[in-house]
């Protein structure tokens, strides 16, 4: 086991993209920021400084902080924002983990531009469940908008309007030639003819879930939220903003420059958004390097059909240990909501849809961020911050056996609140996440922090548990999970496997989609150890920041 260093400092950076020069803020100098390589059971020591105007954190996007939640990073759930000239040094240990991660700023949405890949490889020695390819490379889907990220953010919320659409998808960073000025901004893979590649996909988009394809190649997915799956093979992929995946390609067509191309899936209706493509190029060795390259055929934007498979095709790759048993059963509705204006003077916060104020929930209650951590007032009990009554159903009445989406109950106004979740340490959870709207449905990317967790089932329409289908065999083992459009995704895990770690904490869950977030679409999960005792939470690190 080896201990990993890096160096992150935070600063704002000048980029010329789409016809126009701004300043971002970057890591190191880079948008996509430094690779993060490490192995399993690896020790990673990440300084962060923060040299940019704004508040920032990172957070290590699926890794399971076992004894480490101090270093999760998501803004007042585990952490103060880093300040504007301060310092913060995460650590921890990838415990058991391997396979494609990232990390992201985790505040504000700072994340746009500050994200970056973190690999964890296996053990020496340990083989990969598939030949290993000849090479690899990391395949990063963004989104880069010409405004200010955190300003943008701050405008949405003080509209109570909906977001404007970035203003180019990005792979790597490059927009590629669907965009103005973008003719030479193009990441390119060269390939030997014959030879299998590995691609790392994350997709680290603000607000957009996206399709992934490559002209004319099949993708075989071995990995999804680094985890490995059975091998799946399909012409393209859909990730949510959250979601990693292996895929192997096989240079195996004639010689010729193919496009990669990544586009919006977009599931709910009436939401301004962008139907252009990323464009990157997968260029055979020996093919003519002007030639203008062979197209990639994405799905359309709302190809529900086109997702689902890509779903029906993630297999755990062993038999999984998917607990059998429930001891904690939430029933968790997700959606977008319009609250009453509460501005009396017109325009000001009410250009939501019939002049109401944009919001998101989960069982009706949109969260709010407290002014300290929850983690620091849980670990010192200090009073005020947070309560422990978030609803384990929706508050109102529900009829999940005869009700349709739109009959759901959260869809006038929805409650603020700071309220989380506990479970006891050790708790079997089952976790039916159902999509409601009145507006508009959605696929919503629920990710859960400290945890992966069975997909067990989902399907179209209300759950109903007469006849809900679930695998419990080879279900896929994740940490973001896109809730069909309209409908119901059922996740489970332990809290926690009692005996081999503790993952006692306070863990995030939220739609990864930014904006939602911010709506409030999320909750905490406290799961408290062993005893419900506070001694085997871990101490706070001396220089975790202050609010
Ligand atoms: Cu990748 Cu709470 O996030």
């Amino acid at each position: 086991r080896s201990t990993r260093f890096y160096d992150f400092k935070l600063h704002t950076m000048t980029v010329k993209k789409l016809c126009n020069t701004k300043k971002i803020v970057a890591v190191n100098n880079m948008s996509p920021g430094p690779v993060v390589y490490a192995q399993q059971g690896d020790r990673v020591i990440v300084r962060v400084t923060n040299e940019s105007p704004y508040n920032a954190t990172i957070h290590w996007h699926g890794v399971r902080q076992i004894l480490s939640c101090w270093f999760d990073g998501p803004s007042y759930i585990t952490q103060c924002p880093i300040q504007p000239g301060q310092s913060f040094t995460y650590e921890f240990t990838l415990v058991r983990q391997k396979g494609t991660f990232f990390w992201h700023a985790h505040v504000s949405w700072l994340r746009a531009t500050v994200y970056g890949a973190l690999v964890v490889y296996p053990k020496t020695g340990v083989p990969y469940p598939f030949p290993y390819p000849f090479e690899e490379h990391i395949v990063i889907l963004g989104e880069y908008w010409l405004q200010d990220v955190v300003k943008l953010e701050r405008q949405v919320l003080a509209s109570g309007g909906g977001p404007p659409p970035s203003d180019a998808y990005t792979i790597n960073g490059h927009p590629g030639p669907n965009y103005n000025c973008s003719a030479n901004d193009v990441y390119e893979i060269e390939v030997v003819p014959g030879k299998t590649y590995l691609l790392r996909l994350i997709n680290a988009g603000l607000n957009t879930e996206n399709f992934f394809t490559i002209a004319n190649h099949k993708l075989t997915i071995v990995e999804a939220d680094a985890e490995y799956t059975k091998p799946f093979t399909t012409d393209r992929v859909m990730l949510g903003p959250g979601q990693t995946m292996i895929v192997l390609v096989t240079a195996d067509q004639p010689i010729a420059k193919y496009s990669m191309a990544m586009g919006p899936y977009m599931s709910a209706q009436g939401i301004p958004f962008q139907n252009i493509s990323a464009i990157a190029n997968f260029q055979y060795l020996g093919a003519v390097p002007d030639r203008i390259s062979i197209p990639a055929r994405l799905p359309s934007f709302n190809d529900n059909l086109a997702v689902k498979t890509v779903m029906d095709g993630l297999r755990s790759l062993k038999t999984s240990k998917v607990p059998r048993e429930i001891d904690t059963n939430l029933f968790v509705t997700i959606g977008i909501n319009v609250n009453k204006c509460r501005s009396k003077k017109p325009q000001k916060n009410c250009q939501g849809i019939n002049n109401g104020t944009m919001a998101a929930s989960m069982n009706n209650i949109s969260f709010i961020k407290p002014t300290v951590s929850v983690l620091e007032a849980y670990y010192k009990g200090n009073e005020g911050f947070f309560t422990d009554d978030f609803p384990g159903a929706p508050l109102r009445f529900y009829d999940f056996v005869n009700g349709a989406p739109n009959d759901a109950p959260i869809d006038t106004n929805s409650m603020k609140g700071t309220r989380t979740k506990v479970v006891e340490y050790g708790s079997r959870v089952q976790i039916i996440l159902q999509d409601t709207g009145t507006i508009s449905t959605e696929n919503h990317p629920i990710h859960l922090h400290g945890y992966s967790f069975y997909v067990v089932g989902y399907g179209t329409g209300n759950y109903d548990p007469q006849t809900a289908n679930f695998n419990l065999v080879d279900p896929p083992y994740m940490n973001t999970i896109g809730v069909p459009v309209g409908g119901w995704a059922a996740i489970r895990f332990v809290a926690d496997n009692p005996g081999i770690w503790f993952v006692a904490g306070v863990w995030f869950m939220h739609c990864h989609i930014d904006v939602h977030q911010s709506w409030g679409l999320g909750t905490v999960l406290i799961v408290k150890n062993g005893n419900g005792h506070l001694e085997t939470l871990p101490h706070p690190p001396a220089d975790l920041p202050r609010c």
